[in-house]
């Protein structure tokens, strides 16, 4: 239940932060003396943001409200406006935003260690500090004398290695083997499927939390992928298309992807890659890795329906990949700590509040804690409290037009491209 309002507080800072934000890079821009052209960022940064060309910027003003100017420094503030007035109904109607506490979700996750002994967990992206290496070390505290897999690229395996010999010295029964690969390249997930195939005759847990905001430009992996998309969409994906055989020989298996579940928006159909420069943008990467990662794990769930699968916005969280943002003086406020972030991350991949009607045999739902909707595609698409979210707004239009297909297709098409490059590589 929305007990202290953070869940109002943080939506309402997150929407009035939108204006603050573009008005300090105006602010920047005009009051340093750039006159008769925005500084190139502000012009990508409208472009970004307008998913638009807008053309050089002469002025605040110009910039902000000139009709026809492809962006408009005010338009989200009505929307959110809105939003904000309906919840503030919404509160005096006592129908108020639902959370899950936090001390609900750390009381579930002790029951983590009463599930039977032998469960089985691969973890990708869960290295540097960030949300993934968290739910690693809140699950990996509790799970039951089970074997767990995490992978790290040979420049963190030192550090990450140095977190697991601290868990295995807090959990002795349970065994945690780290396999080094880079998850930016498509040929390294057949590595890790390998690993873990060899050994394993089911897989109960995956999560998958690589990924990061090329702020800095695309600069392709040596495959020819744009590596802020394979760690966020294709190779996460890839890696699920492999481990399916595993997933289905168990009893209650569950994938949990960390990225962006409802937040999915109108892509660039004709150029799912991004390959045209002109198309490609950090945001308009990030919108394409998030949605396709929906429509495709929806597909993959709704030929496995014993699968549950989260898709889960975690949103803003004070990791290593969040600190980058703020170079770019793009800093979100309310962050919520590493710590809370991965507690609540080890309670969505093991509570059957997230499980498939009929196929729980996680940790049973909390008392009092009510369910969870499944998005029309059929997967849980969950916010930062834990809560479902509804974009079908987006989602059914794309299901309806079958751009679901052509985003299955394209992406099998990338993969065979790259598996096509491997000899010569
Ligand atoms: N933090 C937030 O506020 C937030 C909010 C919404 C969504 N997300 C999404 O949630 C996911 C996890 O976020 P996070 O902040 O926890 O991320 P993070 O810790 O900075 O990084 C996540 C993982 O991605 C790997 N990675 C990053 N860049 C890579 C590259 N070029 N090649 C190969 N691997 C790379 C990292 O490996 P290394 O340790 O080797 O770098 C790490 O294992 C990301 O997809 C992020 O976009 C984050």
């Amino acid at each position: 239940m929305f007990s202290d309002f953070g869940s109002l507080r943080r939506f309402v800072v997150l929407c009035l932060m939108v204006a603050p934000i573009l008005g300090q890079f105006t602010s920047q821009c005009f009051t340093s003396g750039v006159v008769g052209n925005c500084s190139a960022f502000i012009t990508d940064f409208c472009n970004d943001i307008a998913n638009k060309s807008v053309s050089a910027l002469n002025s605040k003003s110009e910039c902000s409200n000139t009709p026809g100017q492809a962006f408009t420094f005010t338009m989200p503030v009505l929307p959110c406006l809105s939003a904000v007035l309906v919840l503030f109904v919404k509160f005096l109607t006592l129908n108020i935003l639902p959370m899950v506490a936090l001390q609900t979700v750390l009381r579930s996750n002790t029951n983590i260690a009463r599930l039977p002994s032998g469960l089985v967990a691969l973890f990708i992206g869960a290295t540097s500090s960030g949300i993934g290496e968290s739910t690693l070390e809140h699950f990996a505290q509790h799970a039951p004398a089970s074997c767990i897999y995490t992978v790290a690229r040979p420049q963190s395996a030192a550090a990450h290695e140095a977190v697991l010999a601290s868990l295995r010295k807090s959990n002795p029964t349970t065994t945690i083997t780290l396999i080094t690969a880079d998850i930016s390249l498509f040929a390294e997930i057949d590595k890790i499927v390998a690993a873990v195939g060899q050994k394993e005759t089911k897989l109960d847990i995956f999560v998958t939390s690589g990924g990061f905001m090329a702020f800095e430009g695309r600069k392709d992996t040596r495959e020819g992928l744009d590596p802020s998309m394979s760690t966020r969409y294709y190779s996460p994906l890839r890696a699920v298309q492999l481990l399916l055989p595993l997933l289905n020989a168990a009893p209650s298996p569950r994938i949990l992807s960390v990225l962006a579940g409802g937040k999915e928006a109108q892509m660039n159909e004709s150029d799912l890659d991004l390959r045209d420069p002109a198309n490609w943008s950090y945001w308009n990467a990030a919108v394409h890795a998030a949605t396709m990662c929906t429509l495709s794990l929806e597909r993959l769930a709704r030929g496995n329906p014993r699968l549950s699968v989260v898709h889960w916005d975690p949103g803003p969280v004070a990791t290593p990949g969040l600190a980058k943002w703020d170079k770019y003086g793009l800093t979100p406020p309310n962050q919520r700590s590493q710590d809370e972030a991965g507690t609540r991350g080890a309670f969505l991949a093991t509570s059957d509040r997230y499980a498939v009607p009929g196929h729980g045999g996680l940790v049973p739902v909390p008392e009092g804690l009510g369910g969870v909707n499944k998005s029309g595609g059929g997967i849980f698409l969950v916010d930062a409290d834990g809560e479902s979210v509804d974009n079908e707004g987006v989602l059914a239009g794309y299901r309806e037009r079958g751009v679901d297909e052509v985003v299955w297709s394209h992406t099998e098409k990338v993969w065979a491209e790259c598996a096509a490059r491997k000899d010569e590589l």
